[in-house]
């Protein structure tokens, strides 16, 4: 009986902390001082159709101590494309580069594309084989718990010896409720039990928390976002451990970059919660050909505004300096780089910075309990009518002209019909 017990103890901390404690290795020998690259969005069919090659070189020449996807590896279509796709990715010569460059090491975490469906939850029926196949191709080794534990393929590194700026990589896929239920969940509770765990970790000081789909915003028209309940115990879990562990979160998926602050966050947790999202390592939303009216009318501004977005190829590169003595001294500068290596976008962030004001990144004067279909009424007026007021009443124009035109073919289908009525009861008379 004592050694079934032992035995269940072992296999349960084997799940819950085992695969926590890796160290990814630095440059820099006190391991103060760490370069961290992330991005997702890997299409061989647009670097394919427009003969492109992929940002990968760019990322390989900053040298960064760790390069972390965050989802879309590739794109398969089917099950059975599945090797094929990956194969590509693997041998795409950018990608070569930053994998033969003798300093970078590679992780990731999945998102809808490389799990195998597109906005996929835990119903898709080949996830398990999926798993093995993600894994092998991000190197990671057969002996893996993420292979096998309950719930998915999350897990945490720390960046750097000093064990004080960790990694937690989430699996936003494998336990994912489907979106039409009123309380689904997105996390699954072997992934919730162990996230917490991972914030009572006693090295730790600051937590970068990567999800493959946003997680701040709630007033976009996509489906890809965290549910309200899920999101709410993330939030109650951040504010619980705010005076041992400070939370950045970064994200992917959407096919543009932005930096993004949660409206009055200094208030309700004590510092500033910023998502960092980037995504499109070989497209962006405008390879979709949409007008930019029709894009920014999708993406209201509750959480930044059009100049804190960039919609071109990009990846995120995290500079991060540690003072293992005196928290308050770690520094994160965080920027988004374009195929050039230009920085796009930028933000430096000092969690436990003392007295901290409210990082505002819009002038939109609507936070999160304002309800989101208001916000998003008032963002389509706004965006429509005022700042793109040209295209806004040339649209509202054709709708109407449509809606007049409808009406008209309605009213002459109406009225023959009850023409050939009359007639058939006139005949019938006769
Ligand atoms: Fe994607």
């Amino acid at each position: 009986m004592v050694k079934i017990i032992v035995k269940i103890s072992i296999i349960i901390c084997l799940i819950y902390f085992a695969n926590a404690q890796q160290i990814l290795r630095s440059q820099d020998v006190k391991g103060q001082n760490f370069l961290f690259s992330f991005g997702s969005c890997f299409s061989e069919r647009r670097l394919t159709a427009l003969n492109r090659t992929s940002i990968f070189e760019k990322i390989s020449e900053q040298k960064p101590d760790v390069f972390a996807w965050l989802g879309d590896f590739g794109y398969p279509k089917l099950f059975e494309d599945f090797i094929p796709a990956f194969e590509f990715t693997k041998n795409e010569k950018g990608y070569k580069m930053l994998q033969s460059n003798n300093i970078t090491q590679i992780i990731g975490v999945w998102d809808d594309h490389d799990y195998g469906r597109n906005d996929g939850d835990k119903n898709y029926k080949h996830k398990h084989e999926t798993r093995q196949i993600y894994l092998d191709y991000i190197g990671e080794p057969k002996n893996s718990i993420r292979r096998t534990q309950p719930g998915g393929i999350y897990t945490s590194y720390y960046l750097g010896s000093t064990k004080k700026v960790k990694l937690v990589l989430l699996d936003v896929r494998f336990s994912r409720d489907s979106f039409w239920f009123e309380h689904s969940d997105i996390l699954g509770p072997d992934q919730w039990k162990w996230l917490e765990n991972e914030f009572n970790d006693p090295h730790s000081h600051t937590i970068i928390l990567a999800s493959g789909c946003q997680i701040l915003p709630d007033d976009r028209v996509i489906p890809e976002k965290w549910y309200p309940d899920s999101r709410n115990r993330l939030f109650n879990l951040i504010q619980k451990h705010k005076d041992h562990q400070r939370v950045i979160l970064i994200s992917g998926d959407i096919h543009l970059a932005e930096i993004l602050v949660e409206p009055n966050s200094v208030n309700k947790f004590g510092y500033n919660i910023i998502e960092i999202t980037s995504s499109g390592l070989t497209h962006h939303i405008m390879d979709y050909k949409f007008p930019q009216f029709i894009v920014d009318g999708f993406l209201p501004n509750t959480f930044n505004d059009r100049q804190h977005r960039l919609m071109d190829f990009n990846y995120a590169l995290v500079d991060i300096k540690i003072d293992p003595e005196n928290k308050e001294n770690t520094q994160l500068e965080i920027s988004i780089k374009d195929q050039n290596n230009a920085t796009r976008l930028q933000v430096k962030i000092e969690p436990w910075k003392q007295e901290q004001k409210q990082l505002n990144l819009t002038n939109s004067k609507y936070t999160r309990d304002d309800h989101r279909y208001k916000r998003w009424i008032i963002w389509m007026f706004k965006n429509y009518f005022i700042e793109y007021r040209k295209a806004g009443i040339a649209l509202t124009s054709i709708a109407f002209v449509i809606l007049i035109l409808a009406y008209f073919i309605c009213k002459i289908l109406y009225d023959c019909y009850q023409n050939k009525i009359k007639n058939q009861q006139k005949q019938k008379t006769n």
